[in-house]
């Protein structure tokens, strides 16, 4: 497993001062929509100023036609960050479109899908997708896995079905994880990092249960330690 962490603080200044206490470990960071909107490639490059090993997770969530996914893969390769994502509905072309462009890119950075977004419930998923949310994860990871994509943002608690259904080197990064059972907040299910592992979850990516720790450091080194167990 490789710690993912959200930088999910209201401001730039506070996000690089959690990152720059975190410079002596070479973990991935997690920048999302409201972060780069704000902020933009110079935070990018302000990360890698910190720590140029830090890998970056662009959490942009990209949902467009194939070309206009495929063009914005392009720059987000050109940013240099390590891994992005899509929406798997954006569909099989869309994937195919956004694989082949990257593909010219040496190091080119890892593409994950979003399958189902935790925030809808059973009924509202009905509405637009017409299938249970499991069903349709689990079809949106075999559609992502056999388009060329590297993995899927999913729930702990489907990581090993999705792994079953693909490939066991197909990478799953959930979020919602609490690693030793610290408070869940708005999130509905939660994991601990021991089931994570157990589900064979590659990214666990864990945002308050780090900056909200009076030590995030300590918090990290304890996950760390806990990993290479
Ligand atoms: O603070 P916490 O550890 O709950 O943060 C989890 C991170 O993962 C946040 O950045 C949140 O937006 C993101 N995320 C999530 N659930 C998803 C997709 C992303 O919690 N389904």
């Amino acid at each position: 497993m490789e710690l993912c962490v959200a930088l999910d603080l209201p401001s730039a200044k506070e996000n690089l001062a959690l990152a720059e206490s975190l410079k002596s470990y070479n973990i991935w960071m997690k920048v999302g929509f409201r972060t780069y909107i704000r902020d933009g490639k110079p935070f990018i490059e302000a990360l890698k100023k910190i720590n140029p090993e830090f890998k970056i997770f662009l959490d942009l969530k990209l949902y467009d036609i194939p070309n206009t996914m495929a063009d914005a893969s392009e720059e987000i390769a050109k940013l240099g960050v390590n891994m992005f994502n899509i929406h798997a509905s954006a569909g099989a072309v869309a994937m195919k479109t956004v694989m082949k462009r990257l593909s010219s890119y040496e190091n080119r950075p890892l593409v994950l899908a979003v399958t189902a977004l935790t925030s809808f419930d059973e009924e509202n998923f009905m509405t637009i997708y017409e299938k249970s949310i499991d069903e349709k994860a689990e079809q949106f990871a075999k559609m992502s896995y056999e388009n060329g994509l590297d993995g899927v943002v999913c729930s702990t608690f489907e990581s090993q079905a999705i792994k079953n259904a693909t490939s066991s080197t197909f990478l799953t990064l959930c979020p919602g994880i609490r690693p030793f059972g610290e408070d869940a907040e708005d999130q509905q299910r939660v994991a601990t990092l021991e089931l994570a592992e157990q589900e064979n979850v590659d990214f666990p990516v864990i945002g308050r249960p780090i900056y909200k720790d009076e030590n995030p450091a300590q918090k990290v080194e304890d996950i760390l330690n806990m990993i290479k167990k």
